[in-house]
């Protein structure tokens, strides 16, 4: 029997307790989403994001800029957002248009503002060991299901399959800072399905839809699936589900397991944000 570790009663009820917590100090947070360019998995992701603040009754503003958008614009618009008194937490959507250096204009974010953890300033403190308020919100969710199902990395071996910005190195950081054994691995590793029958907790995010089959598994494992890829017309991981559910001890549905908890960490992170110190989840 495998165990379902389903993100979206979590994600709930951590959206719930974060709410109330906004209630009870009586502000209303405040998140502004800059999206450059129409891709439609972006278009989705900033609406489900945009959705949930007004769910909450939080302010927020979603900007959509022209896929030609020059950089200079972009940083006009981060210069009002830095300023605007209303916007606790901004949002860059990556991945930008190919002329643009995320990194150059992500630092020129206020990093009190950086709902992402993605300014320099934030990732440097994070590989750190610093606190900071508001950390990547997909490996901080990861962390909070990690932590919900009582799952403990302390000690054990987990196999990392990313080595992205945006969730392989914050996850790496996170890991480590938890004394987990890491084996960190990417695309172009070689040799992966062997390392992960080793490893206690396997956490892939490659966006290669069916890559983690019966060869990267054993009975014991606990498999914490990342990848969110449109395939075949449905929406879909990087686990092949008819090779490894069943076999496992516990795997994150897709979708249903870590998208919602990136969602709830967004709202985390906003909320911490406008309250200037991190909310407890
Ligand atoms: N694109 C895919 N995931 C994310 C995310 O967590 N933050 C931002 N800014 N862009 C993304």
């Amino acid at each position: 029997m495998t165990i379902r570790l389903a993100g979206k009663p979590v994600a709930e009820k951590i959206i719930e307790s974060v709410s109330h917590t906004c209630k009870t100090s009586g502000i209303t947070p405040g998140l502004a989403v800059i999206q450059v360019g129409d891709d439609p998995a972006s278009s989705l992701y900033v609406k489900k994001k945009i959705e949930k603040t007004h769910s909450l009754g939080w302010y927020s503003e979603h900007i959509t800029l022209p896929s030609n958008t020059q950089a200079s614009e972009i940083k006009k618009t981060l210069d009002l957002l830095n300023k605007n008194a209303e916007i606790h937490g901004i949002l860059v959507q990556l991945p930008l248009p190919a002329h643009l250096n995320s990194y150059h204009l992500l630092e020129l974010m206020d990093p009190a503002k950086d709902v992402d953890g993605f300014h320099p300033n934030n990732m440097g403190k994070l590989l750190c060991g610093l606190e900071i308020i508001a950390p990547p919100c997909t490996p901080l969710g990861v962390m909070a299901l990690l932590k919900h199902y009582n799952i403990k990395v302390a000690g054990k071996k987990v196999i990392l399959l990313s080595r992205s910005n945006i969730v392989g190195k914050p996850m790496a950081a996170m890991l480590i800072e938890a004394d987990a054994t890491l084996i960190w691995t990417h695309i172009n590793s070689q040799g992966v399905p062997a390392l992960a029958k080793q490893a206690d907790i396997i956490i892939s995010a490659t966006g290669k839809p069916n890559l983690i089959d019966q060869t990267y598994v054993t009975e014991e494992s606990i498999v914490i699936d990342i990848g969110i890829t449109k395939h075949q017309g449905k929406t879909v991981g990087d686990v092949k589900t008819s090779r490894v559910a069943g076999v496992v001890k516990a795997l994150t549905p897709v979708p249903g397991g870590i998208g919602p908890m990136t969602i709830a960490m967004l709202m985390r992170n906003v909320a911490s944000l406008a309250l200037k110190k991190p909310i407890e989840v």
